[in-house]
C-alpha cells in the first residue's frame, strides 16, 4: 500500500505545484454582511418560530418542539431574552424589529463535522475512502502551509457556512498550524461560535512526507493553538488526530496528554467509516479490542469527543460511546458519496445505551454545505433500512441534537432564554416547485419535510450570529 500510495501522492503534488495558489473565486465574501459591532439595542424578530425543547427520539415528535406560527424572538446583548407568540410576549421599548412573517425562524444549524481545506475538492470522482484520501485529499491539503492561501479558503468556507444557515461547526484544519490560525482569525471577525483544530498525522507508512508532523511537533503546535484560541471570544479548540491509521502510538499518546492537560478542549476524529479502513486499523493496532478502543486506550473518549461516521460500529463500541458520553457525527451525504455504508441511527439512539448524535456535512467527502440537503440524504439512509426519519427529528438533529453532541446545549441549539442568539430565517418557497408543494402542505410536519427534501442555500433568507445579521440573501 505504501509504495503505490506515495507514488500517487508525489505525482499529484508535482501537478499541484504548477497550479497551486489558484485564485479563489472573487465573490468570496461578497455575500457576508460586514459585522457591525454587537448592538446593545434590543432586537425583535417576527416570523414562524420553531425550536426543540426535548429530544424527539426520547419523548416523541409532538412533545419535542415549540412552535409559534406568528412568533416573536426577543434579543438583547446578543442573547435570547425570550421566544413566544406575537402579542403575548413583552416587547422591549425602542427595539429594532425585523419582520419575517410567513418565513421560518430556527436556531442556526450546527455542523458537527466538516473539513475547511477540502472546500475546493468537493465532488472528487470515483474513489472510496482510502484511495480518495490518497488521490485527492492529501495533495489538496498540502496547500495550507501557506497562511494567505488558508485565509482565502477560510473566508470562502465561512461564507458558504453562513449562506447555508450554519452558525456553528466543528472543523478540521490541515496538519499545518497556519490553516487553523487563518480559520480562527476569520471566524473571530464574524463573532461565530466555532470549534476547530490542527490535524495530527505522523505515521510515515500511511502519511505522505509533505503532510506529516511528529508526535512532538503535533503536541507543541496544538498546545500553542489551544493557549491562543481556546475560549477566545466564542472560539474553542479541538485536538484533532486525523484517524488511527495516520497516527503513531506516540502521537495518539500525545493527543491524550493534550486532552488531559486541557480538559475543556474537544477531541475530533473519524471512526469506523469504511470497511477497509476498519480492517486496516485493526491490523495496525492488534493490541486494541477494536477500532474505537485505539482512541479509548489513549484517553480520547468523553463528553467533548466527537467521532465522525460510526457507520460500522459494534455493539460494545456503541456501549462504550454511551458510557463515556461521546458523540457520533452522522454524515449522510459523505457516506453515500464515498459508498461507506448506511448509518444505523436507530441503534445509536437505542434508549438502553443512547449515544449522542449530531449532523455533519463532512465536506469535501460530503457533497453539500446545506444542512437541508444533509437532512434530505439522512432521510433516504433511513429509508434504505426501512426506518423513517421525521422532519422534526431531522431538524432536531441539525440544531439541538448537534448542540448536545458538542456539549454546547447551554450556549446554542434552541431559543431558551440566555442562549446565544444564533438563528436562521428560511423561506419555504425558494423555488416555484417548493411554492407549489408548500401550498399543498397539510400541516407543519409536511411543510418542514418538503423544505428539507427540496431545499438548500436558496432557502436561506438571513443568518444571524450573536444577534447580528451575518448573511443576507437580499444583498447579492
Ligand atoms: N478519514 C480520515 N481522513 C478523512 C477525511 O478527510 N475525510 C473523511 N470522510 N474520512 C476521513
Ligand atoms: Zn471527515
Amino acid at each position: 500500500m505504501r509504495a503505490s500510495f506515495l507514488a500517487i501522492c508525489s505525482a499529484l503534488l508535482l501537478a499541484l505545484t504548477s497550479c497551486s495558489h489558484k485564485q479563489v473565486h472573487s465573490e468570496t465574501q461578497a455575500d457576508i454582511v460586514e459585522r457591525a459591532p454587537a448592538s446593545t439595542k434590543p432586537r425583535v424578530v417576527r416570523g414562524s418560530i420553531l425550536h426543540f425543547v426535548q429530544d424527539p427520539f426520547v419523548v416523541g415528535d409532538e412533545k419535542s418542539y415549540e412552535y409559534f406560527e406568528d412568533g416573536a424572538l426577543v434579543i438583547e446583548g446578543g442573547k435570547i431574552v425570550r421566544a413566544g407568540a406575537w402579542g403575548q410576549v413583552a416587547l422591549p421599548e425602542g427595539a429594532d424589529t425585523e419582520d419575517y412573517r410567513g418565513q421560518l425562524i430556527v436556531p442556526g444549524f450546527i455542523d458537527t463535522h466538516i473539513h475547511m481545506p477540502q472546500t475546493e475538492m468537493i465532488a472528487a470522482y470515483g474513489e472510496q475512502l482510502l484511495d480518495w484520501l490518497n488521490k485527492y485529499t492529501f495533495p489538496t491539503e498540502s496547500q495550507f502551509k501557506d497562511k494567505e492561501y488558508s485565509r482565502k479558503i477560510a473566508k470562502f468556507f465561512l461564507s458558504q457556512l453562513l449562506r447555508n444557515g450554519t452558525t456553528t461547526a466543528l472543523v478540521f484544519g490541515t496538519v499545518h498550524k497556519e490553516s487553523v490560525e487563518a480559520f480562527f482569525e476569520e471566524a473571530e471577525k464574524l463573532n461565530l461560535r466555532m470549534v476547530a483544530g490542527k490535524v495530527l498525522m505522523d505515521n510515515p507508512d500511511t502519511t505522505p512526507d509533505f503532510l506529516r508532523d511528529t508526535a512532538d511537533s503535533a503536541y507543541n503546535d496544538s498546545k500553542d493553538l489551544i493557549q491562543k484560541w481556546h475560549g477566545k471570544g466564542r472560539l474553542l479548540y479541538a485536538v484533532t488526530p486525523r484517524f488511527a491509521i495516520t497516527s503513531t502510538r506516540d502521537q495518539l499518546k500525545a493527543a491524550g496528554r493534550l486532552k488531559k492537560e486541557f480538559p475543556t478542549t474537544y477531541v475530533h476524529t473519524h471512526v469506523s467509516e469504511n470497511l477497509d479502513e476498519v480492517a486496516f486499523t485493526k491490523s495496525l493496532f492488534p493490541e486494541a479490542k477494536g477500532y474505537l478502543d485505539v482512541y479509548d486506550r489513549n484517553g480520547l473518549l468523553g463528553s467533548r469527543s466527537v467521532f465522525a461516521h460510526g457507520v460500522h460500529l459494534t455493539e460494545p463500541e456503541y456501549k462504550r460511546l454511551s458510557e463515556t458520553n461521546s458523540a457520533i457525527s452522522h454524515c449522510p451525504t459523505s457516506n453515500l458519496f464515498l459508498g461507506s455504508g448506511l448509518f444505523n441511527l436507530k441503534s445509536a439512539k437505542n434508549p438502553a445505551r443512547p449515544v449522542k448524535v449530531g449532523m455533519g456535512t463532512d465536506v469535501g467527502a460530503g457533497t453539500s454545505f446545506s444542512m437541508l440537503q444533509t437532512m434530505n440524504e439522512a432521510y433516504k439512509i433511513q429509508q434504505l433500512q426501512k426506518e423513517k426519519l421525521s422532519a422534526f427529528k431531522a431538524f432536531y438533529l441539525s440544531t439541538m441534537g448537534s448542540a448536545k453532541a458538542l456539549s454546547l446545549e447551554d450556549k446554542v441549539g434552541n431559543f431558551a432564554p440566555g442562549k446565544e442568539a444564533d438563528f436562521v430565517v428560511l423561506n419555504y418557497s425558494a423555488t416555484k416547485l417548493q411554492g407549489l408543494r408548500t401550498s399543498r402542505a397539510k400541516d407543519l410536519h409536511d411543510k418542514l419535510f418538503a423544505m428539507m427534501t427540496l431545499g438548500d442555500d436558496r432557502n436561506v433568507v438571513a443568518t444571524f450570529a450573536a444577534g447580528e445579521k451575518v448573511f443576507s440573501a437580499t444583498r447579492q
